[in-house]
């Protein structure tokens, strides 16, 4: 089918018209001294005038001048779709299960302008973001000094393999300078759980090519999460993700989180690495003790395995530390992995290994087209900047004991709350009743975007620069929110 026979299939439905609330006659598509005319006459989604009559002319802004080809949408025009628009193309191209659950828990917002801490609908609504992007996002929405880390590098040539790239480079030697041991090598991606697969890559290379094949077994702890990738997924000691997706990928081992004993029973000549977390996030917020962790570093030392410290959520000022293991006396991991917040939102993944475990990647090993270019990394570079220079970790510990203390005392009064865990700004409460996710969306209709993690557990993550006045607003709606639900 060649491109103008698949857009008249496409445009020319009636119930594409219908979906985008236009009259159907304005889908009519029209072959014109051999070319297409694309678009009739008509109003409009979200302002646009549909007015061009040229070879493959689509929607116009008023005014604007500006058409997409073929009667696509195009950038422009994407900017304008309204809520109910953009959620018709979302169910019908994208995840239709997804946007029947968004729309039952009331999550299916059209967010139309961010600033920092406040989200914007497009009725004017104004929320509290204590989600953060799941916690990818440090400064809030549309940080300026990360827009104008992007503008710098904006016009370096993207994407260059085979090339020593100068940003890569910098980046690189900037987390080795501020990761706490010998963590000097650096191997980007775009993701966690990209970072979390190299992990895992270069712990049974580098097996391989110290000890010889069949030293491939990586363990886990159960309740961990490491990402959605195969490797990733299966590295996750989680069956709810699990199902469905099998075969996993052999040679992994999933042991109890916090119990040493349990561990030391797994390991076996087969052992390459453990892998764990050191605040179980996706897992409902659990910190692992120091005594556990001690002791899994001595374990792995006594036999020769690698530890991988996961801190994909928890790096990056998280928990009020560069990095969670810091807070973990003597503790040297020998790979480190991060994503989320290091480039505040600009996609980027890291795989930080000592030098010597760096060289399981020997060039053509391990690649990704994307990993390391100039815009993720000159984000990562603004993003450290701000994070060591604006006094943000200063801010999480502060801030972070407020709110600690603020949601115990919501705990003393209201009566819905059974525990509450968590570090810095990465804190988990959990509930007497299996009612998170109802209790999330009653957040979300007062203002608040939080999330759950499984059935009992709230997760907030806010930006890492909330001040105390906003923990009072975020904790008053959440107790009333409470409070209401007991009552009911
Ligand atoms: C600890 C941890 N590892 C890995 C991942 C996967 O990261 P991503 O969603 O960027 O692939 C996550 C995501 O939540 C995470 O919390």
């Amino acid at each position: 089918m060649n491109v103008h026979e698949n857009v008249h299939k496409t445009v020319s439905r009636r119930s594409e018209a219908r979906l985008l609330g236009l009259p159907a006659r304005v889908f009519r598509l029209r072959k014109v001294y051999g070319t297409w005319k694309t678009w009739e006459s008509g109003d409009n989604m979200a302002g646009m005038r549909l007015t061009g009559d040229g070879p493959h002319d689509g929607p116009d802004y008023q005014g604007s001048g500006k058409r997409s080809i073929y009667g696509l949408i195009g950038l422009d025009n994407a900017l304008k779709l309204s809520r109910k628009e953009s959620g018709s193309l979302f169910a019908k191209h994208v995840n239709p299960g997804l946007k029947t659950m968004l729309s039952a828990i009331g999550f299916d917002k059209n967010f139309v302008a961010a600033e920092g801490i406040f989200v914007y609908d497009e009725a004017g609504t104004r929320y509290l973001d204590f989600l953060g992007g799941y916690g990818s996002l440090p400064f809030g929405h549309n940080p300026p000094d990360i827009l104008a880390g992007l503008d710098k590098a904006g016009s370096r040539p993207n994407y260059l393999q085979a090339q020593a790239s100068a940003l890569q480079a910098a980046l690189a030697h900037d987390l080795a300078v501020i990761l706490p041991g010998d963590l000097s090598m650096a191997f980007f991606c775009n993701s966690g759980a990209e970072a979390v697969e190299a992990a895992i890559k270069l712990a049974r290379r580098y097996a391989y090519i110290t000890k010889g094949a069949g030293h491939s077994q990586v363990i886990t702890a159960l309740g961990s999460f490491h990402g959605r990738t195969l490797g990733a997924l299966t590295a996750t000691g989680q069956a709810k993700y699990h199902e469905g997706f099998e075969p996993l990928v052999p040679g992994f081992t999933y042991v109890p989180f916090n119990d040493l004993s349990a561990l030391e029973e797994a390991v076996t000549g087969k052992t390459c690495a453990v892998m764990l977390e050191l605040i179980q996030g996706e897992g409902g917020v659990y910190p692992a003790d120091p005594g556990y962790v001690a002791g899994v570093s001595r374990l792995c030392k006594q036999h020769g395995l690698l530890l991988i410290i996961d801190e994909v959520q928890t790096g990056t000022g998280r928990t009020g530390t560069l990095f969670a293991y810091q807070q973990y006396e003597g503790l040297k991991p020998d790979i480190v992995t991060l994503a989320k917040g290091l480039a505040s939102g600009v996609p980027i993944g890291a795989c930080m290994a000592t030098e010597a475990v760096s060289k399981g990647f020997e060039p053509g090993k391990h690649a990704s087209t994307f990993g390391g270019n100039p815009l993720a990394c000159a984000a990562a570079l603004a993003t450290l900047d701000v994070i060591l220079n604006d006094g943000i970790l200063d801010n999480v510990k502060k801030v972070g004991a407020y709110l600690m203390q603020k949601l115990q005392e919501l705990k003393a009064e209201a009566g819905a709350v059974a525990e509450i865990r968590g570090r810095g700004l990465m804190v988990g409460i959990e509930l007497i009743g299996a009612n998170a996710a109802a209790v999330t969306t009653a957040c979300r209709g007062r203002g608040l975007l939080i999330n759950s993690v499984g059935e009992k557990t709230l997760r907030l993550v806010p930006p890492l620069i909330i001040q105390e006045p906003d923990v009072d607003e975020a904790v008053d709606i959440l107790g009333r929110v409470l409070r209401e639900m007991q009552k009911q």
